[in-house]
């Protein structure tokens, strides 16, 4: 008999992660469906970015419970998340600078396989590999400058890199940490419709600053301040929140 498919693609149980004294994540609970755009806003140091680390496993966190898929992945390492399909982005570029767009996507690719230690795989392996990569830097129109290093192309063009990094895993659930940020107007036009094309199998949470245009890709917001969920739900629920207006849009 197989198992009932939990619908809850993430759960966070009353999680807590505290740097010295200073409580950036305090007491959060979430649950966020298959399939779900979640937005996740808030002021600059309200903890979105350490949530996303203690969900990624990047961190841990002091206490609480974090499940993938009905899973607990609390004490996970972050590889084994990724196998459980989790994918993020960060806000900060992670690329390796030296190395062609190409290989860094592949090396997305290889981090994702529990064998990537086995160095001695046929060579049609890797050439698999390397046209995946470029099948999905095809995706974010960035073909023509695979075999360039990263070094030398435009801000905006890596962070459309890294989403096509963790595009090519498939991921079930998607963490987008300020996809938009820093980018040209045209640039946020490419990336909110690669953003809108995702299919519906793969649960999207993204933390965005750019309401103007993130608000359109997203069904529920979750706000955070001071490491607290202060207002959670429907996207034009949250909006029209008194305490919304009051943390952030500041009016
Ligand atoms: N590794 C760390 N050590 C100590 N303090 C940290 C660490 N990481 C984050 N902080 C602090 O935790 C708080 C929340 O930071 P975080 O990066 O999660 O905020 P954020 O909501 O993502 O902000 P932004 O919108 O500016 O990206 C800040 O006060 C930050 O200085
Ligand atoms: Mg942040």
């Amino acid at each position: 008999m197989t198992p009932p498919t939990p619908n809850h693609a993430l759960e966070i149980i009353e999680l807590n992660k505290a740097f010295g004294g200073l409580r950036v994540t305090q007491n959060i609970s979430l649950k966020i469906l298959q399939g779900e755009r979640r937005l996740i806003i808030g002021p600059n140091g309200a903890g979105k970015t350490t949530l996303f680390n203690q969900i990624s496993g990047d961190m841990r966190p002091n206490s609480g419970t974090i499940k993938l898929f009905g899973t607990d992945v609390t004490a996970l390492a972050p590889y084994r998340r990724a196998h459980l399909g989790l994918s993020r982005t960060y806000q900060i570029i992670t690329l390796f600078t030296a190395d062609t767009l190409e290989h860094n996507v592949t090396l997305g690719l290889l981090g994702l396989r529990p064998s990537r230690w086995q160095m001695w795989r046929p060579l049609s392996f890797y050439r698999d590999l390397a046209s995946e990569a470029r099948r999905t830097l095809d995706t974010v129109g960035l073909l023509h400058l695979a075999d360039h290093p990263v070094s030398e192309i435009a801000y905006g063009e890596k962070r459309r890199v890294e989403l096509a990094m963790a595009l090519a895993q498939k991921p079930r659930v998607l963490l987008l940490d300020e996809p938009l940020a820093g980018l040209s107007n045209s640039e946020r036009t490419t990336v909110k419709s690669l953003i809108a094309s995702i299919p519906r199998q793969t649960t999207v949470i993204m933390i965005e600053h750019d309401m103007d245009t993130a608000l359109d890709l997203a069904e529920t917001v979750t706000l955070l301040n001071y490491g607290r969920v202060i207002v959670d739900g429907a996207r034009n629920a949250v909006i029209a929140d008194e305490r919304t207006r009051e943390v952030y849009l500041g009016d």
